[in-house]
């Protein structure tokens, strides 16, 4: 059997709705027909460079805070962007966003660093928008298994 995809999910979990949507991601790219992947949830504040370089694709998950992405996962990009910028070109990313209202200023910021990085956008963000609905999940459950199932066909 071929070596195990790794597929890392860097994902800010203050609460307990963005538990939960960490766990259905989780949930997804755990998939039981799914067994060529790894999957690892590493909250941002302790995701290292090392992890990035592990990764062959990556879910990025924040919540928007004064209309930017969570302190935490800009923290993780500080530390990891120029200890990767050089070795993770055209990496396979993923990300979504739990807004209370908005969502727009973090869609636009991750944008810029992941661009500066060169990173491959797989999807437009999810942007999980107002009140908690439980469908929140499902789109990050599918969001998972699209991600895991992909890269074990080597589609990305
Ligand atoms: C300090 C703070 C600032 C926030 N700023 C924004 C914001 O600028 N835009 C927005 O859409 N939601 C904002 N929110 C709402 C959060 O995005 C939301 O509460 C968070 O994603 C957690 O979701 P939950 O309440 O469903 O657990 C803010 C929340 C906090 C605590």
């Amino acid at each position: 059997m071929p070596d195990k995809k790794h597929l890392l999910i860097v994902a800010h979990n203050p609460s307990p709705n963005t538990q939960k949507l960490v766990d259905a991601t989780m949930r997804g790219a755990m998939h039981e027909d799914i067994d060529g992947v790894t999957v690892k949830h590493i909250p941002p504040l302790q995701a290292k460079p090392d992890d990035v370089l592990w990764a062959d694709a990556i879910i990025l998950g924040t919540t928007e805070n004064f209309g930017y992405m969570s302190g935490a996962l800009k923290d993780f990009f500080d530390r990891i962007y120029y200890p990767c910028l050089e070795h993770t070109e055209a990496m396979p990313f993923a990300l979504y966003i739990r807004a209370g209202l908005d969502g727009t200023g973090t869609r636009i910021a991750v944008g810029k660093i992941t661009t500066g990085l060169s990173w491959k956008p797989i999807q437009e963000p999810i942007i999980l928008q107002g009140e908690y609905r439980e469908e929140f999940e499902g789109q990050c459950e599918e969001l998972g298994m699209l991600m895991a199932a992909s890269l074990e066909s080597g589609i990305i």
